[in-house]
C-alpha cells in the first residue's frame, strides 16, 4: 500500500512526476526537506489535508506549514506581505525559516488549524523543491506520529507510517536535523514562535529585535498564537532527562546519574558530545550543528535499543543551541537537572 521511492542517489524527475501525481490526486506523500521529513498533501485540498491530521493523530487546532517552491507562490497564500517578510525571504529562502502571515481565503481553515494566518516556507532540499514545482503548494508537518521525535531518515517515516500513506520518498538523511524556525509577522511585532534551523541571531541581523514567545523557553502563558507549543512533543518511550550547566560539572553529573539509575535497575542510555560508559551510548558529534543533526535520530535509536532512561547532555542556548534545548526540554517533559 505504501510505495517507497528511492532517491538516495539524487533527484530523479521521472520519479518526481509519479509522486507529484499522487499529491495532485489528494494522496499523502512523505518527502525529505533539509530539516526533517515532511508528511505532504495538497495544501488547498481540504480532504487531503484532513488525512494528514488523521494519519498523525494530530489535534485539529495545530496548524500546518505550507511549502512553496518560488516566491510568487507566497502571493497566492498570504493576504499581505510586509517588508520584513520580503527581506527575510530574499535572504533565507530556500531554507529553514517559516513565516506566519495573514492568510488568503483560498487557504482552507483545515490547513491553518482554524486560524486566519498561514505559515509558509520554501525548503532548501532539491527533492522537496522539485516535488512542489511538479505539483502545488504542499502542506506538511513533520512526518512522525504526533508526539514522537521528528524523522531525519526515511526509515523513521517507514517506522511510523508504513501501510498508512501512499508514498515515502527516501532521499537519505536530512542535514539540518531540527525543524524550521517559525516567526510570526502577522501582527505589529515580529515574534519567534519556534526556534529552529535558522538561528534567531541571523534573523535579527536582517529585521532587528524579535520578540520571543514565552512558550519558547518553557511553560506557556498565552498559547493562542503558538498552538503547536501546548502538546507533548518529541517523546521517545524512554524517560528523557536533560543535564544543563557548566561543561566540567555536566560530565560529573551525568556519571553520577548513570550510577544512580543503574543502581535502581534501569537500563541507561546517554546521548552526548563526549564518551560515557552507560548501557547504551549515542555520540552526538562535536559542534552544535552536529548535535542538531543527530538529536532526533539519537532519541529514536536509543529507544530502539530498549533503554528505560535517556540522559541527554545540554548545550549552550546560542545559535542552533536555542532550538536544540527547546527540543530536548520538551522531550524530557521538562525533567531538567542542573549540574
Ligand atoms: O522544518 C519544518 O518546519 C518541518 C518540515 C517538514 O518543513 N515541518 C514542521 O511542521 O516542523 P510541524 O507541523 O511539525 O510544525 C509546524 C509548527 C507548529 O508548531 C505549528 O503550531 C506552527 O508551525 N504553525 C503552523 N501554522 C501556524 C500559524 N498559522 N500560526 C502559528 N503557528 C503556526
Ligand atoms: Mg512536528
Amino acid at each position: 500500500m505504501t510505495i517507497v521511492i528511492n532517491m538516495r542517489d539524487g533527484l530523479d524527475e521521472r520519479k518526481i512526476k509519479v509522486a507529484a501525481r499522487l499529491i495532485l490526486g489528494g494522496k499523502l506523500v512523505a518527502f525529505p526537506t533539509e530539516t526533517v521529513y515532511g508528511l505532504g498533501a495538497d495544501a488547498l485540498n481540504e480532504k487531503a489535508v484532513r488525512r494528514i491530521f488523521e494519519a498523525k493523530g494530530r489535534p485539529a487546532d495545530n496548524p500546518l506549514i505550507v511549502h512553496i517552491a518560488e516566491f510568487d507562490d507566497l502571493k497566492k497564500l498570504a493576504r499581505e506581505i510586509p517588508e520584513e517578510a520580503r527581506l527575510l525571504a530574499k535572504k533565507f529562502w530556500p531554507g529553514p525559516l517559516t513565516i506566519v502571515l495573514p492568510k488568503r481565503e483560498e487557504v482552507p481553515l483545515v490547513t491553518t488549524g482554524g486560524l486566519d494566518t498561514v505559515a509558509v516556507r520554501m525548503p532548501a532540499h532539491p527533492i522537496a523543491l522539485a516535488l512542489i514545482k511538479a505539483s502545488t503548494p504542499i502542506a506538511a508537518p513533520s512526518a512522525n506520529i504526533s508526539g514522537k521525535p521528528s524523522p531525519t531518515l526515511a526509515e523513521h517515516v517507514v517506522d511510523d507510517f508504513y501501510g498508512r500513506i501512499e508514498a515515502i520518498i527516501d532521499g537519505g538523511p536530512t542535514w539540518v536535523g531540527v525543524e524550521s524556525t517559525v516567526i510570526d509577522l502577522s501582527s505589529e511585532r515580529p515574534t519567534l514562535l519556534r526556534p529552529g534551523g535558522l538561528p534567531l541571531e541571523e534573523i535579527e541581523k536582517v529585521i532587528g529585535p524579535v520578540e520571543i514567545h514565552p512558550a519558547v523557553k518553557g511553560k506557556a502563558v498565552d498559547l493562542a498564537r503558538a498552538p503547536g507549543m501546548k502538546y507533548r512533543h518529541y517523546s521517545p518511550n524512554a524517560q528523557v532527562v536533560v543535564v544543563e550547566g557548566p561543561r566540567e560539572r555536566v560530565r560529573e553529573k551525568i556519571e553520577e546519574l548513570i550510577a544512580e539509575y543503574r543502581s535502581k535497575g534501569y537500563r541507561v542510555g546517554v546521548m552526548a558530545t563526549e564518551e560515557f560508559e552507560a548501557d547504551e551510548f549515542f555520540h552526538l558529534g562535536k559542534t552544535v550543528e552536529d548535535v542538531a543533526r543527530n538529536l532526533f535520530r539519537a532519541l529514536r535509536e536509543l529507544d530502539r535499543r530498549g533503554v528505560d532512561v535517556i540522559i541527554a547532555e545540554g548545550v549552550e542556548e546560542r545559535g542552533l543551541g536555542l532550538a536544540v534545548m527547546n527540543r530536548l526540554r520538551k522531550a524530557s517533559g521538562y525533567r531538567i537537572i542542573r549540574a
